[in-house]
């Protein structure tokens, strides 16, 4: 029986369904694109083979509109009152120059298709300068304009604004949205290139217009942008058309129109934002506008490339040919450069065993003291039994390699620099690695052999207490290991500090 009931429902509901779309097809329709559709167009306005309804194209003083093919009865009877109705589509405007765009487009409801006398530039193809104002027009239109024009009073060159016989808006506002949760109006630019979806809805009984906008990905925002309390019985007439009207001037846009939905006495049918086409790319105008600016941009930097590596591949010739020397004029200019030869050291380096990296096993304390010993030697040969002094400034464990015999040597001489014992060390751009550098040397940029100690001091608390020199604490911000290790030492905690592997073998004592 139930199933039976939910049957004889769904019987009900597909029925009711099928009256609404063949009833009055012209109540409520909606296009996501125009593909197919039967638009009545003029002047510049086409259809493009990707559904977009392209109203201009980028040509200068042209207008274009686009119609619904029939006329929409707007009144229930011949005298009756227009009936509440909601408009939405998603419009688009590319221009060459972002802060240059002409002159916009409008949503319109008109008496007529005939718009041969209305003007393009500032009377955006609805009007001229004979009718503008004219309580006879009986148009009412939506305007999304991007010049300000001072004889018509616009606010500025990109507002929205709601438009009776006349292109004196009777509201209009910097085009944008109020935010649902912040209620913070968010502006937005008109001709940014991107789709953005504008409703109109009008209420008979409380005779209002709301005009409401958003960028595509957006809902409907609750707080219209434009409110206003005008009878539009005394403008629209019945039947009426409804289209899209656009124009432009000395300054030309691109003005399209991606999806447009219409209900009459109801809601907008949603427009599907996902099968809208995408929009062109810029014309050819910008394109070699672009290629005006970037080309001879692009040889100076080639012809540039050029030159200084011809200069430098001279200059190095030159060098060499200064220190030629008795042998090599006999046997030919053969000189291949200074190179370090390093013993090849198959275990890598240490900082793969201390944090257990590429599966190397780690190893135990009596190996570790053994590595710890062999670059304390390598320091102390490099700051005292050495023809000079050698800083090596960036001692850390990833620079320590470690040998088949598992003893450490000291790698990446890198960063090194070298002065005569005794002599007092410049000062130089500090280099090293965050955590392992001796507080010292920000204040002084001096290299010495003790900051080089200060660095090997960081390296051994980072393979006993196996933690980097610079560690998260439980809040996620920053913690020098040297600090961390110093706190348990003034809490007598030492030991808590040692790596968890090394327990056990290796007692931290703190002497008193
Ligand atoms: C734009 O349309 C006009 C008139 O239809 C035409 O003359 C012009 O070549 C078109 N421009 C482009 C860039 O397609
Ligand atoms: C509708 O209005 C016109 C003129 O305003 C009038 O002539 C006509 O009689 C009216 N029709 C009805 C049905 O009231
Ligand atoms: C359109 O309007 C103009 C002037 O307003 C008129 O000359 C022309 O005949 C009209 N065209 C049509 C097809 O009605
Ligand atoms: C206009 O917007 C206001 C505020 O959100 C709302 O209360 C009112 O119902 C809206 N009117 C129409 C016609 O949508
Ligand atoms: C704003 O609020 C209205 C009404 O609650 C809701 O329908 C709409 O989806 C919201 N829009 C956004 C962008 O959250
Ligand atoms: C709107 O205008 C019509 C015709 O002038 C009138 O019949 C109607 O009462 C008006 N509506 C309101 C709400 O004032």
């Amino acid at each position: 029986m139930a199933s039976k009931k939910i049957m004889f429902f769904k019987l009900i509901i597909s029925l009711s369904l099928a009256a609404r779309s063949t009833g009055n097809e012209d109540d409520q329709f909606v296009y996501s694109g125009f593909t197919g559709s039967n638009l009545a167009l003029d002047g510049n306005a086409r259809i493009m083979p990707s559904g977009l309804l392209e109203l201009t194209n980028g040509t200068a003083r042209l207008k274009g509109h686009a119609f619904h093919p029939n006329p929409i009865r707007f009144h229930k009877s011949p005298n009756g009152t227009v009936r509440s109705f909601s408009v939405s589509f998603v419009f688009a405007i590319l221009s060459t120059d972002p802060d240059l765009s002409g002159h916009g487009l409008a949503f319109f409801i008109a008496p007529t298709r005939n718009f041969s006398a209305a003007f393009p530039t500032q009377y955006l193809g609805l009007f001229s300068d004979q009718n503008n104002g004219d309580p006879n027009n009986h148009i009412f239109a939506v305007e999304l304009d991007t010049i300000q024009n001072y004889d018509l009073e616009d606010i500025n060159g990109n507002h929205i604004g709601i438009n009776i016989n006349n292109l004196h808006s009777v509201q209009s506002h910097d085009a944008g949205y109020y935010s649902n949760q912040s209620g913070i109006f968010e502006r937005l630019a008109l001709n940014s290139h991107k789709a953005m979806q504008v409703w109109v809805n009008y209420d008979r009984e409380v005779i209002q217009i709301n005009v409401t906008m958003a960028p595509i990905n957006l809902a409907k925002p609750e707080r219209p942008l434009l409110s206003t309390t005008f009878n539009l019985s005394t403008v629209i007439t019945s039947p009426a058309y409804i289209g899209f009207s656009s124009s432009t001037g000395t300054v030309s846009a691109q003005h399209y129109v991606l999806g447009w939905s219409f209900g009459m006495d109801s809601l907008t049918p949603p427009i599907d934002i996902s099968k809208l086409s995408e929009l062109p790319r810029l014309g050819q105008k910008a394109q070699s506008m672009r290629l005006h600016i970037l080309l001879p941009i692009g040889i100076v930097v080639f012809l540039f490339a050029v030159t200084a590596t011809i200069f430098l591949l001279i200059r190095r010739n030159l060098r060499y040919a200064e220190l030629c020397e008795d042998w090599e004029v006999e046997y030919g200019p053969h000189r291949g450069e200074l190179l370090l030869v390093y013993d090849y050291m198959p275990n890598g380096s240490l900082d793969k065993y201390l944090y257990g990296k590429d599966g190397k096993p780690t190893l135990d304390w009596s190996q570790w003291f053994q590595i710890i010993k062999c670059v304390s030697n390598g320091l102390l040969y490099l700051h005292e039994e050495c023809e000079k002094i050698i800083i090596h400034r960036d001692i850390k464990a990833s620079n320590v390699l470690i040998d088949t015999e598992i003893s450490g040597r000291i790698g990446d001489f890198g960063l090194a620099r070298l002065y005569d014992h005794g002599s007092d060390p410049e000062a130089t751009r500090v280099v090293g690695t965050i955590g392992y550098l001796a507080p010292e040397l920000a204040r002084t940029g001096k290299a010495t052999p003790f900051t080089d100690v200060f660095s090997f001091g960081v390296f051994i608390l980072e393979v006993t207490c196996g933690q980097k020199p610079i560690m998260k604490d439980t809040e996620e911000s920053h913690l020098m290991l040297v600090d961390w290790v110093l706190e348990h030492w003034h809490k007598c905690s030492l030991n808590d500090a040692v790596d968890i592997k090394l327990q056990g073998e290796l007692m931290l004592v703190k002497h008193s």
